[in-house]
């Protein structure tokens, strides 16, 4: 049945895909984890990001790209093409121990790419399930996975909650612990691309460990910045470089195999970055896990192979559901599910014509505060927000004083009438949320919440289960390991 199943996609997949128009491209995708806006070169020249703003500026910077305000549901975006909140994935993240996965039911990017005639590869944080085996990379579309399936773990012995967590394909495997792990991905990716059969496709998804939380980096990297005083700042800061540094291999790779001009990269953060942790967004409001924009407004890019408008910032409006249809229409194909919530923006981000996009839930998440329950909708130029937007409300500088804290409330002056009731704000005149209208404004507040109620009406219900003890490291040789669901 399941082969027949198979055969069956295969054959519309083939039907979809137009031979003869243009070559295939390369598609290298990457995601850098907890990046924030203020965090990349092309938005702030503090940072040292020269590989990053090279091919930013090579190609189009999207400066109104979002993305969920946490890691888990962006990823699944990005591969499904399809809502979070109707995939049971609207609450905060997949934690080690949960018996939960992104729905195995829903085609990914990396399936469609596969049956299209690529080779698939992916490197970093997986992020999307681990409890059985098809929840895992190389069932999903995947023909070798390098890296870690839980959502954040340490740069040098890679363990997260007294686990180790490496694979090498399905294999459990602990590169050396003495190096930086951003090292041991430029390495794989240089392999990978070596290796590669230029009669094929190749696509890479790259979603980076860097540069999530712990705050780890070796010294040469954190030194670039001795002028930083806060000591957190200092080595975030390195660990963006560090990351620039691995896409200037990765791209040095691409161009030494004569790859390079075939490639076509997409650059996106998957959240805003974290407060806490020393990321930035100013001057965006907020930060990772709130729907404000400091959440959600992703440093993104598109650059290379199929654009023919090039060198400039790109206003129209992009959603993570968008890039499932988008890079698999580059790639010659299309999705076969009619229902997904991603638009095919592919002609618009390739000729700079307006976006196909005029409205977009930034989350839809009913499980109450102080979880972090919310709800946010754009349509067009105005914003709502319903419920709790979140931990971290201000606006935040970077921190570059010995000591200094994030200031994360108490003296920021909050100009809303209640932080848990309903915002309204005009991001086109406002794009930083300093002016709640919803009550000046409240027949427009009204018809965005009559909006959202439409969404809501689609929800499926958190899939969010307590932890299984099953899942405990200590049964599988101290590796987070699939077989407890
Ligand atoms: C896919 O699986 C989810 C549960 O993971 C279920 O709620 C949904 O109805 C399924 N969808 C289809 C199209 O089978
Ligand atoms: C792994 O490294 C972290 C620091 O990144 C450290 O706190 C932890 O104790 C180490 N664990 C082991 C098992 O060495
Ligand atoms: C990039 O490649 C250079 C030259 O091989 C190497 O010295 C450097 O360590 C690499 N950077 C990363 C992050 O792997
Ligand atoms: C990007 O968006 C901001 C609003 O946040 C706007 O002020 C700026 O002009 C835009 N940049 C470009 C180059 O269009």
């Amino acid at each position: 049945m399941a082969i027949i199943i198979s055969l069956i996609s295969c054959v519309v997949f083939l039907l979809n895909y137009i031979p003869g128009e243009a070559k295939q491209p390369n598609i290298v995708f990457m995601v850098a984890d907890d990046y924030g806006w203020n965090d990349v070169g092309f938005h702030n020249p503090d940072m040292i990001t020269p590989n990053i703003d090279n091919l930013a500026y090579e190609g189009v910077i999207l400066n109104q790209s979002y993305v969920q305000p946490v890691c888990t549901p962006s990823r699944n975006a990005f591969m499904s093409g399809v809502y979070p909140f109707k995939a049971g994935l609207q609450h905060l993240v997949i934690a080690p121990p949960q018996a939960t996965c992104a729905p195995t039911n829903r085609t990914f990017l990396s399936q469609y790419l596969k049956n299209l005639g690529y080779a698939t590869h992916a490197l970093g944080k997986w992020h999307l399930g681990l409890c059985k085996w098809e929840c895992t990379p190389t069932y999903r579309g995947f023909d070798s996975f390098y890296g870690f399936y839980n959502g954040k773990e340490t740069y040098y012995n890679r363990t997260i909650l007294g686990g180790m967590d490496f694979r090498d394909n399905k294999d459990p495997v602990l590169p050396d612990v003495s190096q930086y792990s951003t090292y041991i991905y430029a390495k794989r990716a240089k392999e990978i691309i070596e290796k590669h059969d230029k009669n094929e496709p190749l696509f890479m998804y790259f979603p980076f460990q860097s540069v999530h939380a712990p705050i780890e980096v070796p010294v040469s990297y954190e030194n670039m910045y001795s002028e930083i005083k806060n000591e957190g700042r200092r080595k975030y800061s390195g660990m963006v470089t560090a990351m620039d540094d691995l896409v200037g291999n990765v791209t040095a790779a691409l161009k030494d195999t004569g790859m390079y001009d075939d490639t076509l990269f997409v650059f996106t953060a998957d959240n805003g970055g974290w407060i806490p942790y020393h990321g930035n967004n100013y001057p965006l409001r907020g930060g990772k896990t709130t729907v404000y924009e400091g959440g959600t407004r992703a440093a993104a890019f598109i650059t290379g192979a199929g654009l023919v408008k090039k060198g400039y910032t790109y206003n129209g409006m992009m959603h993570a559901v968008d890039w499932m249809p988008t890079i698999l229409s580059a790639a010659g194909g299309k999705p076969v599910d009619t229902d997904l919530d991603g638009i095919d923006q592919w002609e618009s981000l390739r000729t700079g014509a307006p976006s196909k996009r005029t409205e977009f839930i930034y989350n839809l998440d009913d499980e109450n505060p102080p979880a972090c329950g919310h709800a946010a909708i754009r349509v067009g130029d105005y914003k709502l927000i319903e419920g709790y937007p979140g931990p971290d409300q201000g606006w935040y500088k970077p921190e570059t004083v010995s000591g200094e804290k994030p200031d994360t409330g108490s003296s920021i002056q909050i100009q809303q009438t209640n932080v848990f009731g309903r915002q309204l704000f005009n991001l086109k005149d406002d794009p930083n949320e300093h002016k709640d209208l919803s009550l000046t404004h409240r027949d427009i507040a009204d018809q965005l919440s009559k909006r959202m109620a439409e969404y809501h009406a689609q929800m499926v219900p958190a899939n969010y289960p307590a932890a299984t003890i099953a899942s405990d490291p200590d049964n599988y040789n101290g590796f987070w390991s699939p077989g407890w669901c």
